[in-house]
Parts: structure tokens; C-alpha cells; sequence
């Protein structure tokens, strides 16, 4: 056991010693060779800002099954992925789901945005026919009000603090036609085997934690920790300012579902 005195500088020297064979390990991982797919690779840091994994294998099935996920629950709400005009990909990052879509996306207008610029000039130069845009990590975006059928989150709101969550809910919302169907993924149940017993105690209270990781310290934006929410917490969130709130738990998944349908008045 190291003495408790010790314990912030055992703890310091081993998120610098993580950070540092982190960076060792996304040199590496581009210089191995790489798999020719029909649609460019993102260099690992990108994958590793997104994915916390260096392994393609896994970015490739994740970010599949994201897509059908995506497709799945917005159908389940009625919409027809086909038969829509324009669909957000909120917090795209370096396209991982994005890219299953462009595939075959027919006339359907497919747009992603994020704050991490790296990531979207990555996305513009690479997935054709889709649309990229740096953004601000704060509101507004630069769209009209009603302009998108769907919009879908996948792990970003398992990242912001209370207040920037509310205030993207709100600015998502007014980007969405009436009738539009928001997507988003969470840290739910499943996930909070990774908290400490004060924190799982926080989210049977409040519903929501958001914890800092030491160990990204300067791999991420200071902004961007980790959030686990409640299920109830979350459908009071959106039951605020959308009519129907749908929560689903993903079989061995360690984020859930949560989709919510605009008013069709506005
Ligand atoms: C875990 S990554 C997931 C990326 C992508 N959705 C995926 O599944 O691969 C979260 C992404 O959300 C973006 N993000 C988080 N907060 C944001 C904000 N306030 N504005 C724009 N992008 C944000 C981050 O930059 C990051 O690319």
C-alpha cells in the first residue's frame, strides 16, 4: 500500500506515465500498416479522441452499429431515414458513424459538426458527399431554426456539465423541424460500475455526475469529462421542451438510447 501522503504523487507520476505511452502508442499506430478501405481511415488520435481505442477493428464495428442503432430508433419513432432531407450528426468527431451513412445516402443531405476542428477538416476533406462544420462548444449553430428532420448525439452528452447540456438540448431543439426526432446516447445503469460509491450515490439523488479524468489532462479539451445520468433524470430533462421521451437500454451496451420527438406544432 502506498502511504496516503504519497498517494497524489503515485497518482500524478501514473497519469503522466499513461499520457506519455498514450502518445508513443498513437505514433506507432500510424506507421503499422493500415487496411485499405473504400472509405479513408482517420490517423489514430482522431480515432483516439473519440473512441478512447487505437483499434480499427473496433472503430470500423462500433461506428456500424452506431448507424443502425441511429436507424433503428428513429424508425421506431416513425420516421423514415429514406424519405427525409436533412439529418445533424451532433458532435461527429472524426465521422464514425457519419461515414456508414454517406455510403448510400441517396438525396438525403447529411451534415456533422463538432468542436474539434481537427476531427472536421478531417471529415471534409475525406467523406464526400457530407457536410462539416467546426462549431463553437457553445450555441448557437450556425443553421435556421427547423431545418433538420433528425439529429443525433452519439457520446456527447456523455461529456458536458449540466448547463452546457441544457443549453445544446435548447439549441438542438430549434434546429429541429417540427415533428423531428432527436437522438442521444447516455451513460446509464450499466456504466456506473465505473463510479465510487459517493458518486453513485450522487446519481440516485440527483441524476446526473460529471467527473473530471486525470488522466486526459491535456489529450482533451479541459471541457470535456465524462457525465453518467439517471433514467428518470433524463426523460424530465427532455420532457421539457419535447412531447414524446423514449429511453431504451442497449443489450451489452454500456451507453443507452434515449430518442425524443419535437411537437409537431413547433
Ligand atoms: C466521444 S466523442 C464521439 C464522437 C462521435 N460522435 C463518435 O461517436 O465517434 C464526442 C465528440 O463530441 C464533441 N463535442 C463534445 N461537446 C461538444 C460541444 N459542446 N460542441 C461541439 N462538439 C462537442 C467532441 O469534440 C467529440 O468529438
Amino acid at each position: 500500500m502506498v502511504p496516503s501522503p504519497l498517494k497524489p504523487l503515485a497518482k500524478a507520476i501514473y497519469h503522466r506515465l499513461f499520457r506519455l505511452h498514450l502518445r508513443v502508442r498513437l505514433w506507432c499506430a500510424d506507421r503499422v500498416g493500415m487496411p485499405v478501405l473504400d472509405v479513408p481511415l482517420p490517423p489514430a488520435i482522431l480515432r483516439y479522441r473519440a473512441t478512447e481505442s487505437l483499434s480499427v477493428p473496433l472503430f470500423l464495428k462500433v461506428g456500424q452499429g452506431c448507424a443502425n442503432l441511429v436507424q433503428r430508433h428513429v424508425s421506431g419513432m416513425g420516421i423514415d431515414f429514406a424519405n427525409v432531407r436533412r439529418v445533424l450528426d451532433f458532435g461527429c468527431g472524426c465521422g464514425r458513424t457519419i461515414r456508414w451513412f454517406l455510403r448510400d445516402c441517396g438525396d438525403v443531405e447529411f451534415h456533422g459538426v463538432d468542436a474539434d476542428t481537427d476531427a472536421v477538416d478531417w471529415c471534409d476533406t475525406h467523406l464526400r458527399p457530407g457536410h462539416f462544420l467546426a462549431i463553437a462548444p457553445d450555441p448557437p449553430l450556425p443553421y435556421a431554426a427547423e431545418y433538420f428532420d433528425v439529429v443525433y448525439c452519439i457520446s456527447v452528452f456523455t461529456h458536458l456539465n449540466e448547463s452546457m447540456q441544457d443549453i445544446w438540448f435548447t439549441e438542438l431543439r430549434r434546429v429541429l423541424k417540427p415533428g423531428g426526432v432527436l437522438l442521444l446516447t447516455v451513460y446509464g445503469k450499466a456504466a456506473a460500475s465505473e463510479l465510487d460509491a459517493e458518486e453513485v450515490s450522487m446519481l440516485r439523488s440527483s441524476g446526473f455526475v460529471h467527473k473530471r479524468s486525470p488522466k486526459l489532462k491535456g489529450l482533451v479539451p479541459d471541457w470535456y469529462q465524462t457525465s453518467w445520468h439517471s433514467r428518470e433524470y433524463i426523460l424530465d430533462r427532455l420532457s421539457a421542451g419535447f412531447e414524446e421521451v423514449r429511453y431504451s437500454i442497449i443489450p451489452d451496451g454500456l451507453q443507452d438510447v434515449v430518442v425524443a420527438r419535437k411537437s409537431g406544432c413547433g
